[in-house]
């Protein structure tokens, strides 16, 4: 019973620590080459930019989550009113950042966002800032999920895909594909590493696709319900999968404080 309960305590303290949508303090510092940080280890390379804007981030091997956490959104705001806005600004991960100092390594552009107008100059000049931060939805209104096929696949044999525009507040557990009108799943991908998924388990012909996110308490399984890779699918291609992704996963975490922060 005494192991149980201290197991039980331990996993409300681990998940309360891993709560996401809780505001959490911390610092962050910001890295002059943007276009490091967006072909960083989620695979994105420079597409981030322009689906983000530049408002981009590295984030600790906490957040980043063995690649489950690249194109979490968070909102971030540094805690001196003075240099800073309420709202703060929005980032998108798409790099592992490994420092014990702060918990982020933001774009230069995210890193001035934080400040007050006329106050770019003075947020560089401290580099590092006192800042909280929690998760939240990715809206992405004028885009389905799409995947990127990678260079790297090498028809037939070889296919990697890299998610692009996923909404909402989940991660990705499982990638499968099928030929488009086949009832059986066999192709399951596994993640290659940040948000590039990959299988030497190619079917021919015209692809459907089907994911299980984090959603609820548990998962939820996604069908695309169209093609989404034509039969002659081609390297460098986006592909869109006429999914939008809305869920935000719950988390068995205590209370806490979700911030409501004007924006
Ligand atoms: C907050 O920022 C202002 C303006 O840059 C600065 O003068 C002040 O010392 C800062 N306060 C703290 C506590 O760092
Ligand atoms: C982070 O850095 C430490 C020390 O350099 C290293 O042992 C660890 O493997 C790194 N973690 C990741 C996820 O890269
Ligand atoms: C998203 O997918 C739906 C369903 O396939 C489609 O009707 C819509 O045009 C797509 N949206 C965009 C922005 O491509």
């Amino acid at each position: 019973m005494a192991f149980f309960l201290c197991f039980f305590i331990f996993f409300l303290a681990s998940s309360a620590y891993a709560c996401d949508r809780c505001v959490h303090q911390t610092k962050a510092a910001y890295f002059s080459k943007e276009s490091s940080l967006a072909s960083g280890a989620c695979g994105y390379g420079s597409l981030a930019l322009d689906i983000t804007n530049g408002q981009i981030a590295g984030a600790v091997p906490s957040l980043f989550k063995n690649g489950a956490g690249c194109g979490a959104c968070f909102q971030i705001r540094c805690k001196n009113t003075s240099l800073c806005t309420q709202a703060g600004t929005r980032v998108i991960v798409t790099d592992l950042h490994n420092n014990s100092q702060t918990d982020f390594v933001l774009s230069s552009q995210a890193f001035k966002a934080l400040a007050k107008e006329g106050l770019d100059q003075e947020i560089f000049k401290r580099g590092i800032v006192d800042i909280e931060y929690k998760r939240i939805p990715c809206d992405y209104k004028n885009h389905n999920l799409s995947v990127r096929v990678e260079e790297s696949s090498k028809k037939p044999y070889y296919l990697a895909l890299t998610f692009l525009y996923q909404g909402g507040q989940t991660e990705i557990v499982s990638v499968d594909i099928t030929k488009v009108g086949s009832s059986t799943w066999s192709s399951f991908l596994s993640r290659n590493h940040g948000a590039v998924w990959d299988t030497s388990k190619v079917p021919e012909g015209p692809l459907q696709l089907r994911i299980v996110v984090t959603a609820g308490f548990d998962g939820k399984q996604i069908w695309a319900q169209k093609e989404v890779l034509p039969a002659d699918w081609k390297n460098g291609v986006v592909y869109d999968t006429g999914i939008q992704i809305n869920d935000v996963a719950q988390e068995a975490c205590s209370k806490c404080d979700e911030g409501t922060w004007s924006s």
